[in-house]
């Protein structure tokens, strides 16, 4: 395994849209397990493809406890039901390192994918891991959690990071 360079929002690499995977083969499970290892590793509890440079429908997302490890693997994940009921999360992302905004989005989603060994699975979401695949999939259509909030705190938040980029606080690629 491998970690890999996370890309820093504004990045126009972090805006387009990721392409279906076609079979998860070695190439994407060897994708998904260096995913996690970049992720655990910042730490994180979500990462998508597009922010380590590769435009596939590709995430992995883990929200159990440090020392019992709950890892998803999904590939072209699809989200088939959300709740009616919403919650508000103050959101984070690797892309926005420091920058927090409170994101409203379905409590809960019932979402298919397809696993590490290319089978197809369904998985029924709530409360942190719900919030967690939602911010995951917004990625891979080009779409970062600033963008759910007022104009005015989102450009805030990435006039900061432009000047923190600038000044060499990140080791961006
Ligand atoms: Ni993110």
């Amino acid at each position: 395994m491998a970690r890999l360079p996370i890309i820093i929002a504004p990045d126009p690499r972090l805006a387009r849209k990721a392409a279906a995977v076609e079979r998860v083969d070695a190439e994407v499970r060897r994708l998904m397990d260096d995913m996690l290892e970049t992720m655990y590793a910042a730490p994180g509890v979500g990462l998508a493809a597009p922010q380590v440079g590769v435009l596939k429908r590709v995430i992995v997302v883990d929200v159990g406890p440090k020392d019992q490890p709950q890892p998803h693997r999904m590939a072209n994940p699809e989200i088939l039901w959300v709740s009616d009921e919403d919650a508000s999360f103050n959101e984070g992302c690797l892309s926005l390192p420091e920058h927090y905004a409170d994101v409203v989005r379905p409590r809960a989603v019932k979402v298919c994918y397809l696993d590490q060994d290319n089978e197809i699975r369904e998985l029924q979401a709530e409360g942190l891991l719900a919030i967690c695949i939602q911010h995951e999939i917004d990625h891979l259509d080009g779409v970062l959690f600033v963008d759910h909030v007022s104009a005015l705190k989102r450009n805030m938040i990435l006039r900061k990071l432009v000047k923190a980029k600038k000044q060499g606080a990140f080791e961006t690629v």
